[in-house]
């Protein structure tokens, strides 16, 4: 029998405990001692990095605005940063946003253009000015004048990629189309970094969802969706479909459940059933399942980590699990889904 942790949660706890298979187990682990980082699983490299800084006494911001870094600024990760897959225009707009637990502050960015490292910019929005997010035209100066520098974020591989987007949008246009579709991503990264002293932090980056009409903001900037942070209880973030998260407020619900005392990936699987509940008829299959993938990320402050995503990964297609670094190592770990199997309808 395969069941998912959807039906898992109404189980009463001795049952439940029994069916958790052990891989599963681990992302409910006992507290470690010492820093722990969480993230997407594109981030391994990136856990591995804001651990090490935090076990030299780094702050926990800034551990994960470094390890992100590395996402974004590999050309390889068309959903971030240098090579994330551009708009409409074929214009890459990054979206980012940070959270620092011990001084409560909060920083962002949206349609950032020409700055890879839209997650330090947050973070310098939340350490040098009173406002919380600045977008577009603004951000951009803002961030040169900080000596942020400038950088053509359009690689080769991304241009190529739009103009096959372009040309398969209307068979009747005068574009040859392509044999196969152009890839598209709702990718991102989250690090939610814990330090030594319990001390949290949170921060996503992202190239948004890819071919947006310009303009277009997604959750990762939206503090209380994309990510959240409150010293006291633990940070949560989120991967995929901003849209479906942004109406629920995502991460913040994660950190309330956490806050009322769910298990971190329990917190991830219940925020992502109300997610279910408020979405709209045209975005779910027959069975009343979403036509969309969405991810939260969830880290206690007493060091739980767990996650969840709505459906299992397609092998070779999208990371198989979250990356964690403690004091066991980084490493992918498995993340609990709410459905056993992709609908049909949508490239199971
Ligand atoms: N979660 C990334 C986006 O929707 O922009």
């Amino acid at each position: 029998m395969t069941i998912s942790r959807r039906g898992l949660l109404g189980l009463g706890a001795a049952a439940a405990g029994a069916l958790l298979t052990a891989r599963e187990g681990q992302a409910q682990a006992p507290p470690a001692n010492g820093p722990v980082a969480i993230a997407s699983g594109n981030g391994e490299g990136s856990v591995d990095r804001a651990y090490k800084m935090m076990s030299e006494g780094k702050d926990p911001l800034d551990a994960g605005v470094a390890g992100v870094e590395i996402q974004e600024l590999d050309p390889e990760d068309t959903s971030v940063g240098l090579g994330g897959l551009p708009n409409a225009d074929g214009v890459v707009q990054l979206d980012a946003s940070c959270m620092h637990g011990p001084s409560r502050r909060a920083g962002a960015v949206g349609a950032l253009e020409g700055i890879a490292t839209a997650a330090a910019v947050a973070q310098a929005v939340l350490e040098r000015t009173d406002h919380i997010m600045l977008v577009g035209e603004g951000a951009k100066r803002f961030a040169l004048e900080l000596g942020f520098k400038e950088t053509e974020l359009l690689t080769e591989r991304s241009r190529k990629a739009w103009l096959r987007w372009r040309a398969n949008l209307n068979p009747n246009d005068n574009w040859i189309d392509y044999p196969e579709d152009a890839p598209s991503t709702t990718g991102t990264i989250n690090l939610c970094a814990r330090d030594a002293n319990g001390d949290l932090a949170s921060v996503t980056t992202t190239s948004g969802l890819s071919w947006k009409i310009p303009g277009r903001v997604g959750d990762s900037p939206i503090i209380g969706a994309g990510q959240y942070c409150d010293n006291e209880v633990g940070a949560a973030g989120s991967t995929g479909r901003g849209e479906a998260n942004i109406q629920v407020c995502g991460a913040f619900l994660t950190v309330e459940s956490m806050r009322q005392g769910l298990a971190p990936q329990d917190a991830c699987l219940k925020t992502l059933e109300r997610v279910v509940a408020a979405t709209e008829s045209r975005l779910l299959d027959d069975a009343g399942r979403p036509l969309f993938g969405l991810s939260f990320y969830a880290l206690a402050k007493d060091g739980r980590f767990g996650a969840a995503t709505l459906y299992p990964s397609r092998k070779g297609r999208e990371p198989a699990g979250f990356a964690v670094a403690d004091h066991r190592g980084a490493r992918l770990e498995p993340m609990a889904t709410l459905y056993d199997q992709r609908p049909k309808s949508w490239g199971a």
